[in-house]
Formats: structure tokens, sequence, C-alpha cells
């Protein structure tokens, strides 16, 4: 087993609807750490940067204007195989295919506003990571 970190996001949709501390009570439940944690309202341009990778699909621009519409929480997770757990305590991306128990299944409203993000790879949860956090702000 693998001490790892990835980096989440509340998106819009659960700080509109006061639902921060449930989420983070169910991510801490699961056993992850919250180590690090702020409260944005990104910019149009910040979403873009962020969401690069999907700069190609169809959904980018509605993505990026979500993402800003709204504040959002970041946060650094840490646990064991943090990625690939925190994968499961989300939730398929669409809510509608979500497993019982999970985030997306308990609060997302849409495959857009499907309420938290969570890096896919370690690899990408370093490059996310360091996106919002710098090491000092992060507290293991
Ligand atoms: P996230 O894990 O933040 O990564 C990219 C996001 O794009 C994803 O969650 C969804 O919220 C959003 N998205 C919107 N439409 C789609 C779609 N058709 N397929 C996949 N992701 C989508």
């Amino acid at each position: 087993m693998t001490l790892q970190r990835t980096l989440s996001i509340l998106k819009p949709d659960v700080t509109r609807r006061h639902l921060t501390g449930k989420v983070n009570a169910k991510i801490e439940e699961s056993g992850l750490r919250i180590v690090a944690q702020k409260r944005l309202h990104l910019s149009k341009v910040q979403a873009q940067l962020f969401y690069a990778v999907h700069a190609e699909r169809a959904f980018f621009n509605d993505l990026c204007d979500f993402m800003c519409a709204g504040p959002v929480v970041v946060q650094v997770l840490e646990g064991e195989n943090a990625v690939a757990h925190y994968r499961e305590v989300m939730g398929a991306t669409n809510p509608a295919n979500a497993a019982e128990g999970t985030i997306r299944r308990d609060f997302a409203e849409s495959i857009e506003a499907n309420s938290v993000h969570g890096s896919d790879s370690a690899e990408n949860a370093q490059i996310e990571i360091a996106f919002f956090f710098s090491q000092l702000e992060i507290v293991g």
C-alpha cells in the first residue's frame, strides 16, 4: 500500500447548496485526510487552464462556465492509494451510474454539476495539486 495525495474540488453545486460539511464528512468517514483546503472563486481562464486536457471536448465551454459560476472548495486528500480510493468515494462521473453511498449518487445534480472532481492518476494528482497549492499550504 502507498500513502498518496490527490486533488479534490467541491464544485459550485456543492457550495450553492451549503453541502461542504456533508461532503467533507463522507470524505473523512472514508478514511481520507483533508491535509489542505481553501475556498476560491475561479475565473473562466483559471477553469480553462485547469481543464485544458478537455479543451477539445464538446462540453468544455459549458464545464468551464459552470466551474466559475460560484465558489469551489479545493482540497488535498491524503491516504492509502488516495487517487483510486477517492474515485470510489466519489462514484461514477455520471451520477445516474454512481453506486449507492457515493458522493455523486447522494448529492450530484447532473453529469456537469456532479459535485466533486478527483484526480484520475498519481501523475495528474501531482500536477493538479501544484496548480492550487504550495508545499507550505499542505499540512500532513
Ligand atoms: P470531472 O471529474 O471534474 O472531470 C471533467 C468533468 O467534465 C467531469 O467531472 C464532468 O463534470 C464534466 N462533464 C460534463 N459533461 C460531460 C460528459 N458528457 N462526459 C464526461 N464529463 C462531462
